[in-house]
């Protein structure tokens, strides 16, 4: 049988693609949730949206350390693997969830599937990076997402024999999401008006870990917001959130915030912004994929394939106002190929056409 290991909230949006075929094709699977994200917001409004079933387990492990987090998935998946004894695990993307999936199959002999394999920023002081390569090193299915996702893992030294490139699967959730957010209220009842205000997440530990991280971007926006002259609007991350509450932060007063958003309202949301601020992966891919201009906070990305219209900023102004020109003068392009929508279809045929190894 198939295992599927979900955590957070990018894990339950990509997945979906993947779970949705194995239900069309009748393929038993066991959808097994860690609940690293576990807040209404974060799991099951996403759920809702996604219009997806219960997890079969949940392994329950929330917030802690690094440590604690990876740890106590471990622990508890171990009790799961042997007691269902599945014969693949699929994991993705770069969470602690993904890490600790990997790992606890891999000794215990059980293959492992990693979908969204070969992103590389080369910058190892994002946890993201360590868990992302760790896997991919121990994996024995690797769906990259892009070619040039497949680059990375063969320069690597990982076998090509083991390497699948399918396309994004956040182009398959789009793709079957995107009507359904034309009904979206959420413009209307946050009195936001279309191609008229700017989106900015914020929620990598290097740009929210400390007073100084969130004063040096609220610069930045004070910066675009006087060029730019629209309403920010800003879904806070249950971790932003809280540091912002406990250092008694205040927010400049262009900037209107709410909980985090649903995945159909974040689709009306990013679809109708003058622009995305965003140090996020998946909203990089989204932002891009309905061609919303975008800037990315931070000084790297992964997504290489989104750099036609992707400008990496960081913080800083300078950038910020070239950035902003090209907009303006038209000369950005979104050429870059994140995939055809068809990503699940091609996992769940290599998954299937493994037929004897995966008792399927
Ligand atoms: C995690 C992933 C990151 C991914 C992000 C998507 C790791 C190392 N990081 O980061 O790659 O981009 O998810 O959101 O796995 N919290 C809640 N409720 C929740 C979840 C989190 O209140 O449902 C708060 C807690 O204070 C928690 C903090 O947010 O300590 C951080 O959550 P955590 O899952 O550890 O990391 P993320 O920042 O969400």
């Amino acid at each position: 049988m198939i295992a599927l290991l979900i955590g957070t909230r990018p894990e339950i949006i990509k997945m979906a693609p993947v779970v949705r075929e194995l239900v069309k094709r009748r393929i038993p699977f066991l959808l097994i949730h860690s609940n690293q994200h576990y807040s209404k917001e974060m799991d099951a409004d996403i759920f809702n949206d996604l219009q997806l079933s219960e997890p079969d387990v949940h392994l329950g492990v929330g917030s802690g350390t690094h440590a604690e987090q990876t740890g106590k998935i471990m622990i508890a998946l171990e009790g799961v693997f042997l007691q269902h004894k599945p014969d693949v695990l699929v994991v993705h993307g770069d969470t602690n969830t993904t890490l600790a999936g990997a790992l606890t199959a891999k000794k215990l002999h059980i293959p492992v599937a990693h979908v969204e394999a070969g992103l590389r920023s080369h910058d190892y002081l994002m946890p993201e990076e360590v868990n992302r390569t760790l896997t991919d090193r121990i994996s024995d299915i690797l769906f990259a997402p892009t070619n040039a996702a497949k680059k990375n893992l063969v320069l690597e030294g990982i076998s090509e024999k083991s390497i699948i490139v399918t396309g994004n699967t956040i182009v398959d959730a789009l793709r079957q999401h995107k009507k359904l957010s034309t009904q979206s209220t959420f413009l209307h009842d946050h009195s936001l008006k279309e191609h008229e205000y700017v989106v900015v997440t914020l929620h990598r530990e290097e740009n929210t870990a400390t007073r100084t991280d969130i004063e040096k971007m609220f610069a930045l926006f004070t910066h675009a917001h006087m060029r730019m002259k629209v309403p920010f609007f800003w879904p806070l991350h249950p971790r932003t959130k809280s540091f912002i509450e406990k250092e008694d932060i205040i927010l400049p007063d262009f900037i209107q915030t709410s909980p985090a958003v649903g995945y159909i309202d974040m689709i009306a949301l990013l679809s109708n912004a003058s622009l995305v601020l965003t140090d996020s992966g998946g909203l990089q891919e989204e932002a891009y994929l309905l061609h919303t201009p975008l800037m990315t906070l931070r000084t790297s990305t992964e997504r290489p394939e989104t750099l036609s219209a992707n400008f990496i900023i960081g913080s800083d102004r300078e950038k910020f106002d070239r950035a902003w020109d090209a907009y303006i003068q038209h000369t950005v392009g979104w050429d870059g190929g994140l995939g055809d929508g068809n990503a699940a279809v091609r996992i769940v045929d290599i998954l299937e056409d493994s037929k004897g190894a995966y008792g399927i």
